[in-house]
C-alpha cells in the first residue's frame, strides 16, 4: 500500500508516479489493479461525472460518496480527495474543518485543495493536523475566472519566479507532493528540479515527477479531447458498442435466450 513516504523515495530514484482521477468503485478498482500509485477524487468529478459547467458549483456533501467509494476501492493506491472551491479559503480553520470532515466520512488518505502563497496558512494548518496535503499550481480550474480562462500557466519574465515561490511556499507548509496544471515545460522541470517533494504534471511536460490525467480524458470517455492528454483506449466506444448491441438483441427477440432463462 502506498503511503506518502514512498513518494520522496520514488521522486530520488527517479522512478515516475502515477495519478489517474476515479470517482466511483469499479473504475478506481480497475485503476488500483491496474497498479496506479494514487488516485485522485478531483472535483473534476462536478464538470465530467455531474454535468456541471465548471467545478465551481461542486460542495463538500456532494464529494463524499464519490470519495468513499474510492477509497473502499483502493486497497494499494494512495487516494486523494479534493476540496471544492468555497471550503477552504475563508481561514485556515474553515481548511482544516472541511478537511477533517472530508477524512473521516471519505477515508481519503490525503486532501488537495488549489493555490499557492494565498493559502500557505491554511495548508500550514491541515498539514499541522496530521492530514497529508497535495497542493495544486499552473492553471487552478476553480479560478478559472480570474485567471481569465483555461490559459497555459508559467509563462512571461515572471513565470518562473512566481511558480516556483508558490511551490516552496507549500513545500515550506508541509506538502507532500504538488500538481503542476498546463504549465510550460521548461518551466515546470526547473520547478521539479528545485523541490524536495515531487510533482505531479497534468500538461506539464515530461520531466515532472509523476504524472496526472482525467481518467475519462485518458481512457476515451466523452468528446472533450484536451491536446496534452492521450487516449490510451476507446472507452466511450466500447460502452455505445455494447449497449447498441444489448438494445439489438432485445428488439430482435434474441435476448434472454434459453441460456439467459430460468425455465421452471
Ligand atoms: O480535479 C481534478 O481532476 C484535478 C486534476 C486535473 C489534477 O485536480
Ligand atoms: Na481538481
Amino acid at each position: 500500500m502506498m503511503r506518502i513516504h514512498h513518494f520522496k523515495e520514488m521522486k530520488s530514484r527517479g522512478e515516475k508516479i502515477t495519478m489517474l482521477t476515479a470517482y466511483d468503485y469499479p473504475t478506481a478498482k480497475a485503476f488500483d489493479e491496474a497498479g496506479v500509485d494514487m488516485l485522485l477524487v478531483g472535483d473534476s468529478l462536478g464538470d465530467n461525472m455531474l454535468g456541471y459547467d465548471s467545478t465551481v458549483p461542486l460542495t463538500l456533501d456532494e464529494m463524499i460518496p464519490f470519495a468513499r467509494a474510492v477509497a473502499k476501492a483502493a486497497k494499494n493506491a494512495f487516494v486523494v480527495a479534493d476540496l471544492p472551491f468555497g471550503t477552504y479559503e475563508v481561514s485556515p480553520e474553515q481548511a482544516v474543518e472541511s478537511s477533517i470532515r472530508m477524512m473521516k466520512l471519505s477515508g481519503a488518505q490525503a486532501i488537495k485543495f488549489e493555490g499557492g502563497r494565498r493559502i500557505a496558512r491554511q495548508v500550514k494548518a491541515v498539514t499541522d493536523a496530521g492530514i497529508p496535503f497535495c497542493g495544486h499550481l499552473g492553471f487552478t480550474p476553480q479560478s478559472e475566472n480570474a485567471l481569465g480562462g483555461r490559459r497555459i500557466q508559467g509563462r512571461g519574465d515572471d513565470g518562473y519566479d512566481a511558480l516556483l515561490a508558490d511551490a516552496l511556499a507549500l513545500q515550506e507548509a508541509g506538502a507532500f507532493a504538488v500538481v503542476l496544471e498546463m504549465v510550460i515545460a521548461p518551466v515546470a522541470e526547473k520547478v521539479t528540479a528545485a523541490l524536495d517533494i515531487p510533482t505531479i504534471g497534468i500538461g506539464a511536460g515530461p520531466s515532472t515527477d509523476g504524472q496526472v490525467l482525467v481518467w475519462l480524458d485518458a481512457l476515451g470517455v466523452g468528446d472533450w479531447h484536451p491536446s496534452f492528454s492521450k487516449q490510451f483506449a476507446a472507452v466511450g466506444a466500447v460502452m455505445s458498442e455494447g449497449a447498441a448491441g444489448y438494445i439489438r438483441e432485445v428488439k430482435a427477440g434474441s435476448f434472454p435466450s434459453p441460456d439467459h432463462t430460468f425455465d421452471e
